[in-house]
């Protein structure tokens, strides 16, 4: 077996993130230091920052032996890269330091808790791996892991569930002083459930029961959980793997999933009253929340998709970024999405125009660009409809990605097949959206490599991943059919 250690790792990194300019990475996404990057973890404010870490593997742009990356932020879009901060070194992880999150502790002191992936024999003399939940405790740069690892082990479960399912464990703090956390595993009908732990310490923890769980319906295995309350509601948010297609809310294969409900701290119970889709594009999973200084409820994920791996360009020196970090609300029983408002401070050059008729396709002086932050707000003319709109953006003379409504069906289509991908997996999404008598509002946010577009003030999110040349950065609109935009640009300056 080969060795990883911290050392190692961080010579690495030192050695070889010089190789990666500025222009190759996301302007203002967290891609990684080196190497690959997938789920956000311990994201989190500690002592007058923001700290996110990821998992990380620094030695190559493919998943291998996990270990967290580590960066820091005042205003969650500038991030300093710090060094690695935990290697699968210990016997209680050797296989992999798994997804997870933090807290501070009343001393100050910064306490991490993940999963620890260990290799046993099976009674077939077969080798398995196994989840447990481990401890590393540090100063916000370095971090020493707890000697009593793993500090929740299968030992502590019911027979039911499962030993080599159990991983991302969601830490927070009661006001009692008291702490939580949340698990992923799968039950005896082999799909997913979220299990709840209660600790006096963050060392101690005792199995409290399942919060809810998939019943084979919405997916296998549940991971990376999070439970919190928002304006008067509790939310629960799983990652799901392998789902089939439901309806027009949920695609095939991983999907995030928010459920809304509320939560009986007696019985510890958590009764589910509605379930939707966190984001309705092609990359985005993983999601990590947490709560800033000010009360705002800040969720980041991961912008990628498992299922669209071989996507990645050759040339490319890294690979997986995180979203935008996004505000949370509740409207009407429904989650709303913004990226976080300190964006504003990057916008520069605005172009703004209104009341615009458009029909054939349109492109306008001083609406162009990779990183830029859109919003257009489409209605029909007071006496007919338009039948389709579609903005079109990343585009040159060979490339573009689309979003398309059309207010009839009230769908919104999401088409990156020519953005440049030479590869045949899925770059299309569609979804419902709210039907506002044909008039839509989306705010998209380009950066170099990815897409973000929010509908209708967050309604609802779709996400991409695009690898276009950055010289196509032409944008257009066409109707079919009258329409009236809006348009307000801003050039984003990271
Ligand atoms: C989700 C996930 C987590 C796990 C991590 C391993 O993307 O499968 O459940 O902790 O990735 O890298």
């Amino acid at each position: 077996m080969q060795t990883y250690t911290l050392e190692k790792a961080r010579a690495y990194e030192t050695k070889y993130a010089p190789f990666i300019s500025r222009d190759e990475r996301p302007g203002y996404h967290l891609s990684p230091m080196v190497g690959w990057m997938n789920d956000p973890n311990g994201f989190c404010f500690h002592n007058g920052k923001y700290h996110i870490f990821y998992q990380y593997h620094p030695y190559s742009n493919h998943w291998g032996p996990m270990h967290w990356g580590h960066a820091v932020s005042t205003d969650l879009l500038h991030w300093q890269y710090l060094p690695v901060a935990l290697a699968p070194d210990s016997p209680a992880d050797c296989f992999g330091c798994f997804s997870g999150s933090a807290v501070t502790l009343p001393d100050g002191r910064h306490l991490l808790m993940y999963t620890g992936v260990q290799r046993v024999k099976a009674l077939n003399e077969l080798d398995v791996d196994i989840q447990n939940q481990c401890i590393a405790i540090g100063d916000g740069l370095e971090y020493e892991k707890y000697p009593g690892n793993p500090v929740i082990s299968g030992e502590d479960l019911p027979e039911n569930l499962s030993r080599r399912d159990f991983r991302d464990p969601k830490i927070w703090q009661e006001p009692d002083g008291s702490y939580r956390c949340v698990i992923g595993n799968r039950t005896e009908d082999g799909s997913g459930a979220i299990l709840l732990f209660s600790s006096p310490d963050c060392l101690h923890w005792k199995y409290e029961g399942i919060l809810d769980r998939s019943y084979n319906e919405y997916g296998r295995m549940w991971e990376c959980p999070d439970f919190f309350p928002l304006d008067g509601k509790q939310v629960l948010m799983v990652n799901s793997q392998d789902m089939s297609a439901l309806g027009n809310e949920f695609h095939n294969g991983n999907n995030s999933i928010c459920i809304l409900g509320h939560f009986d701290p007696q019985t510890k119970e958590f009764h589910r009253e509605q379930i939707c889709s966190v984001d309705y594009g092609l990359d985005f999973y993983a999601t990590q929340t947490t709560l800033a200084p000010d009360g705002r409820r800040i969720m980041i994920a991961w912008m990628q998709n498992w299922d669209a791996l071989g996507g990645q360009p050759q040339e490319q020196k890294w690979f997986g970024q995180l979203t935008i970090p996004r505000e949370l609300r509740l409207q009407d029983g429904k989650l709303l999405q913004a990226p976080v408002r300190e964006i504003e401070a990057l916008r520069d050059r605005k172009v703004a125009y209104t009341n615009l008729r458009i029909r054939e396709e349109t492109t306008l002086r001083g609406i162009y660009g990779r990183m830029v932050d859109l919003t257009i707000t489409v209605r029909p003319m007071s006496d007919s409809s338009y039948s389709l709109f579609r903005i079109k953006f990343a585009m040159g003379s060979q490339h573009y990605t689309s979003i398309s409504y059309r207010p009839q069906t009230s769908e919104l289509h999401l088409n990156r097949s020519h953005s440049g991908s030479n590869r045949d997996y899925n770059h299309r999404r569609k979804c419902l959206v709210r039907n506002r008598n044909g008039e839509i509002k989306l705010r998209l946010l380009l950066d170099r490599f990815s897409a973000e577009i929010f509908v209708n003030d967050g309604e609802q999110v779709l996400s991409t991943v695009l690898y276009t040349p950055q010289t196509a950065d032409g944008i257009s609109f066409l109707s079919d059919g009258d329409a009236i935009i809006n348009v307000e640009k801003y050039t984003l300056i990271p």
